[in-house]
C-alpha cells in the first residue's frame, strides 16, 4: 500500500523551500561575475527581461504541473501526456547526476570554512587549492584525497539524515534552519565587504552600465542562461516541490515571491562580492577587471586572495563566506535529491525509507568512490558543464515542446487550474512567452553549445575524459530515461484511467 503523499505545513514553508533551492552558488558566484562580465548596470535590462518572458513563465508551468498532477516529474508528466514520462525521467537523471558532484562542491567549500581561520592557504592560493588540497593534474587519478573522502561522508550522512525526515520533519525544517542563517551571515559578509577601503571601486565597476554590449546576442544569451539555472528550472526541481503543496495553493503568488527573493540575493551577493573585489584592486593596485572572476576561480583563487590582503581580520570574513556557500549548497542539494526519491516513490510505490535508502544510497557510494581521489577538480569541471547546458536546458525545452507544442489541447486545463487558485491570472501573455520566446531562446543556446562542444573540445581536455564523463553523461540521461520510461510502472492503469478524464476536461 502507497504512503499518503506528504505536504508542505503550509505556503510558507514551501517557499521558504523553494527559495532554498533557487539559492545556491548560482546566485553567490555565478551572478556576479555574468552580470560584470555582460555590460555591468546594462545587463540588468536583459536580466529583468529574461526573468519576466521566460524564466517566470517556465516556473509558473512547473508549478502548475506538479500541483496539478500531484506527482514528481515523470508521473506528473505522465498523467498529461502519456509518452511525456520520458521527459519527466530525463530531468530526474539530470538531478541524479547533480546531486552526485555539488556534494563535491560542498565539500570544498567546507574544508575552506576552515582553512579561513589562519588563512591555511598560504600565498599562492591557485596552486594551495589544485596542487594542495584537491590534488588536480589534469588527468584522470585515483590518487586518494582522505580530507575529501571525510568530507564527503559528513556531507551525504547528514543528507540522509534530512531526507530520512520527510517534506515536513526534514526538507521543511533543515530550510527553516538554513535559510535564516544564510541571510545573517551573508548578510554580515557583505556589511563587512561595504566597509573595506575601496569597495566603492569595485561598486562602480560593477554597476557602471556598458549600454554598447546591449546590441551583443551574446549577452541576451548570458542573461536567459543565467536565470534558469538562477530559479531552478528545467531541473524538475520546481515541479517535485510543488507536487507536496496543499489543494488550494496560490501559485503564481509564491512564484513571484521566490524570483524575487532569488533576485534580491544575487544582486546583494554581487554588492558583497563587488565591493570585497574592489578592495582588493585597491590594496593591490590592479584593475577591477584583473581581480574578477567567477565560479571555482573566484571562491577559491580569489576570495582566499582577498581574505588575506585583510589581514588577521580576514578570518572571520572567509568564515562567513565559505559558511554561506555551505548552506546555500545543502539547501540546493536537498531539493535536487527529492526528484529521484519522489519519482521513484511515485513509480514503484517505494517507502520513503526505501527511497531514501536507495536513492542517496547509491548517489553517496558513486560520490565518494569518485570524489574523494584527485579527480574531483577535473569530474566537477566536466560532468557540472554538460549537465548544466546540455541536460538542464534539454530537460526545460523537452518540456515545453511535449506539453505546450505537441498537446496544445492540454494548455486551457493548465491555465483554468492556476487561474482558479491563483491571485495572478493567467492567459495568452503566458502562453505565448512560453511556446514562442522561451523555446526559441533554449533552442538557440542548446543549439551554439553543441556546435561549440563539437568544434573546440571543452577546456582542452582529453577525448577520453570528454567522452566518457561529458558526452557519456548525455547519453546516460537519454537511455536512462528511456529505459526507465519503458519499464512498467504500479500506477500505469490508474494514470492511464486519469489521463482519459483530463483529456475530456
Ligand atoms: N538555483 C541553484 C543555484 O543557483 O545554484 C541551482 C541548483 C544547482 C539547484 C544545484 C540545485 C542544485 F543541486
Amino acid at each position: 500500500m502507497a504512503e499518503p503523499r506528504e505536504n508542505w505545513s503550509g505556503r510558507t514553508g514551501f517557499i521558504i523551500a523553494a527559495i532554498g533551492s533557487a539559492v545556491g552558488l548560482g546566485n553567490i558566484w555565478r551572478f556576479p561575475y555574468v552580470a560584470y562580465d555582460n555590460g555591468g548596470g546594462a545587463f540588468m535590462v536583459p536580466y529583468v527581461i529574461a526573468l519576466l518572458t521566460a524564466a517566470i513563465p517556465l516556473l509558473f508551468l512547473d508549478y502548475i504541473v506538479g500541483h496539478k498532477y500531484r506527482s514528481a516529474p515523470p508521473r506528473a508528466y505522465k498523467k498529461m501526456v502519456k509518452s511525456a514520462q520520458f521527459v519527466g525521467w530525463w530531468q530526474t537523471l539530470v538531478s541524479f547526476v547533480i546531486a552526485i558532484y555539488y556534494a563535491a562542491v560542498i565539500v570544498w567549500a567546507g574544508s575552506y570554512m576552515f582553512f579561513s581561520f589562519g588563512q591555511k592557504w598560504g600565498e599562492d592560493t591557485t596552486t594551495f587549492f589544485v596542487s594542495d588540497f584537491v590534488q588536480h593534474t589534469g588527468e584522470l587519478t585515483s590518487v586518494f584525497v582522505p580530507q575529501m573522502f571525510t568530507g564527503l561522508i559528513i556531507v551525504w550522512a547528514l543528507s540522509i539524515l534530512i531526507m530520512f525526515g520527510g517534506i515536513r520533519k526534514g526538507v521543511e525544517l533543515a530550510n527553516k534552519i538554513c535559510i535564516p542563517l544564510l541571510m545573517v551571515l551573508f548578510g554580515i559578509m557583505v556589511f563587512k565587504a561595504l566597509n573595506l577601503p575601496g569597495s566603492e571601486i569595485g561598486l562602480n565597476a560593477f554597476f557602471e552600465p556598458n549600454w554598447a554590449r546591449m546590441s551583443d546576442p551574446n549577452v541576451w544569451l548570458a542573461a536567459y542562461g543565467h536565470v534558469f539555472f538562477s530559479l531552478s528550472v528545467g531541473f524538475g526541481i520546481m515541479v517535485t516541490y510543488a507536487s507536496y503543496l496543499k489543494k488550494n495553493t496560490n501559485l503564481t503568488g509564491a512564484g513571484l515571491v521566490v524570483g524575487f527573493a532569488n533576485s534580491s540575493f544575487e544582486l546583494i551577493a554581487g554588492i558583497g562580492i563587488f565591493a570585497a573585489i574592489g578592495f582588493m584592486a585597491q590594496s593591490t593596485g590592479q584593475d577591477v577587471s584583473e581581480v574578477a572572476s567567477g565560479g571555482v576561480g573566484l571562491a577559491f583563487f580569489v576570495f582566499p586572495k582577498i581574505i588575506s590582503t585583510m589581514g588577521a581580520s580576514g578570518d572571520f570574513v572567509g568564515f562567513l563566506f565559505f559558511g554561506s556557500l555551505v548552506i546555500a549548497g545543502i539547501s540546493s542539494l536537498i531539493s535536487i535529491l527529492e526528484v529521484p526519491i519522489s519519482a521513484f516513490q511515485d513509480k514503484f510505490d517505494w517507502s520513503r525509507k526505501k527511497a531514501v535508502t536507495v536513492i542517496v544510497g547509491v548517489c553517496a557510494i558513486i560520490s565518494i568512490s569518485a570524489f574523494s581521489t584527485g579527480s574531483s577538480l577535473v569530474l566537477v569541471d566536466v560532468i557540472d558543464h554538460f549537465a548544466n547546458n546540455i541536460g538542464i536546458v534539454a530537460g526545460g525545452l523537452l518540456s515545453i515542446i511535449w506539453v505546450t507544442w505537441f498537446n496544445r489541447h492540454k494548455i486551457p486545463g493548465l491555465l483554468a487550474h492556476s487561474n482558479r487558485i491563483s491571485s495572478i491570472k493567467l492567459g495568452g501573455a503566458w502562453v505565448f512567452m512560453l511556446t514562442v520566446i522561451t523555446p526559441t531562446v533554449l533552442t538557440i543556446a542548446l543549439g551554439m553549445k553543441l556546435v561549440d562542444l563539437v568544434q573546440n573540445p571543452y577546456e582542452g581536455y582529453s577525448t577520453t575524459i570528454l567522452l566518457l564523463f561529458g558526452w557519456g553523461v548525455v547519453v546516460f540521461f537519454g537511455l536512462g530515461a528511456f529505459i526507465l520510461t519503458r519499464m512498467r510502472g504500479v500506477h500505469d492503469d490508474e494514470d492511464d484511467k486519469s489521463r482519459l478524464i483530463d483529456d475530456t476536461i
